[in-house]
């Protein structure tokens, strides 16, 4: 057998080695136990004593020679992996990022966090109340007499076990007078039901802010000076408000505030119906029968109230036409407000 043959063939395999399994193939070759070495070993018996032992060294060198070859040539290609790896992998920190789609504050929880921040600097405490409601703190304690139209299946979304979902943020004002003693100064915003036909202008749920002072001698006068300052803090300075004579049964005397038409100024346009005014809230004095109910002396203590339509106010604000899309999570409409 011709070792050295067999030594050039195997450096010439080498040489073309490209990969790990390539280079397994080449070990079995060689190396295996039916490879080319082995065989020579096997037929070492064959041979003449005197060449034997040269024979035996020689394919004990070619398998030295073979296994240091063999080690190499894996260094060399594990090596050219990790580069190819590390290559693979780089990553081009100049290539320009992915967009991240950032949140936004809701207009609705801008106007509501608007709204607490001018009754905080008025010296209002901001309160919450639950949506689900008992007849008691809805109706009946707000002095809405048995039988009043807005108890009906028309207007209250009634829920089992006698409750229902608060038809307005009034009901707050019983919670607080409740929980509370005089003076009470509260301010609450939230969400109210309402069983409504859908459409542009009106919506199963709305929001209302609710405001109450109860202390000894609150006047209209203070009422007036409040709501001027909600108005201008919500809407910008410059608007004139008018207060006209309503009912609302939890408040004598009641009235109804309109705005100077932010559109138009007052001059009148389609969004004031070419009135000059917007209708925005509803006010009072506070009926000596609520106070009654809540177990506070009407002698002693006076106080006003106001609730506002904060849909309306927002609608108005962003000049949004359709109080579906403040409800519906639109992306395409929110991200043009
Ligand atoms: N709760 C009334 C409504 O939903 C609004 C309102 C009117 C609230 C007069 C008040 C008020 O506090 O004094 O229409």
């Amino acid at each position: 057998m011709d070792v050295r043959s067999i030594r050039e063939e195997l450096l010439k395999s080498f040489e073309n080695v490209r990969t790990l399994e390539e280079l397994e193939a080449l070990r079995v070759r060689f190396l295996g136990k039916k490879g080319v070495i082995q065989q020579g070993f096997k037929k070492l018996k064959e041979l003449p004593p005197e060449e034997k032992k040269a024979m035996g060294k020689l394919l004990n060198d070619l398998r030295k020679e073979v296994e240091e070859r063999l080690a190499s040539v894996r260094e060399r290609l594990l090596e050219e992996e990790r580069k190819q790896q590390v290559e693979r992998e780089r990553i081009d920190v100049t290539m320009p990022g992915t967009e991240l789609a950032w949140g936004s504050t809701h207009i609705l929880r801008k106007a509501k966090e608007e709204l607490q921040y001018i009754a905080r600097k008025l010296g209002f405490t901001i309160v919450d109340g639950p949506e689900v409601e008992d007849d008691f703190h809805n109706f009946e304690a707000l002095n809405f007499p048995p039988y009043h139209p807005s108890r009906d299946m028309q207007d209250t979304l009634f829920l089992p076990g006698g409750l229902l979902l608060r038809t307005h943020t009034s009901a707050v004002q019983i919670r607080a007078l409740q929980r509370k003693k005089p003076p009470v100064r509260i301010f609450t915003v939230g969400r109210v039901y309402r069983r409504e036909e859908v459409t542009a202008r009106k919506f199963l749920a709305f929001h209302q802010a609710e405001g109450l002072w109860i202390d000894k001698k609150v006047s209209i006068g203070h009422l007036k000076g409040v709501l001027a300052e909600f108005i201008k803090g919500f809407f910008g300075p410059g608007y004139k408000l008018r207060f006209r004579p309503s009912y609302f049964p939890f408040v004598e005397p009641g009235m109804e505030v309109d705005v100077e038409c932010v559109f138009c100024g007052g001059k009148g346009c389609k969004v004031c119906q070419y009135s000059g005014w917007l209708e925005i809230l509803g006010a009072g004095m506070v009926h000596p029968n609520v106070l009654r109910a809540v177990g506070y002396d009407p002698e002693e203590y006076t106080g006003f109230a106001f609730g506002m339509g904060v849909d309306r106010m927002v609608m108005l604000k962003y000049g949004i036409n359709d109080i579906r899309l403040l409800f519906d999570g639109n992306q395409k409409f929110l991200r043009s407000v």
